[in-house]
């Protein structure tokens, strides 16, 4: 790894993976879900993430390649932990359940920031403004992603789960 575009493409690659592992799992995030709102919050979460993979696709094609992913093992500890979670989940009391669901969720949200916020900065001083326009609109999607989370958990499920 020689250059800047060497190491965006390497971040690029790592982020494909890593969507690609998200939408499969969220479909799962969604059916362990017990409140309705969070149910909606993963399912609409699943359709933008398909959006995500959309734009990485369009970025590689700017940089001139094809999109290919590269094993993240970061990634795959987190949504491993979270695979665990919902497996074991249907023992727990449901309002628990959800608040863990949501802890699990907002992990991924923060590696995905982390990411996008990097391969912005990158794609600006490679002089790809396009790609950086793609990756800024992912990351803002990512970010209310985010919060709706946190808004879910602060409005009811952490006060259930706390009487629990
Ligand atoms: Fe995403
Ligand atoms: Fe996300």
């Amino acid at each position: 790894m020689q250059t800047l575009q060497d190491l965006f493409m390497n971040q690029l690659k790592d982020i494909y993976y890593a969507e690609k592992e998200i939408i499969k799992t969220l479909p799962k995030m969604a059916g362990a879900a017990s409140q309705s709102s969070l149910k909606k919050a993963f399912e609409r979460h699943l359709e933008e993430s398909e959006r995500h993979i959309e734009r990485l696709e369009q970025v590689f094609e700017m940089m001139g390649e094809k999109a290919s992913g590269k094993k993240c093992e970061a990634i795959e500890g987190i949504i491993d932990e979270g695979k665990e979670f919902i497996k074991n989940g249907k023992k727990f009391n449901p309002d628990v359940n959800d608040a863990g669901l949501i802890a699990a969720a907002q992990r991924v949200e923060h590696y995905e920031i982390a990411v996008y916020g990097t391969l912005r900065a990158f794609a600006e001083h490679l002089g790809q403004e396009h790609a950086a326009e793609l990756l800024q609109r992912t990351l803002n999607e990512e970010k209310q992603a985010d919060e709706k989370l946190t808004g879910i958990a602060g409005s009811t499920i952490n006060e259930k789960a706390a009487d629990a």
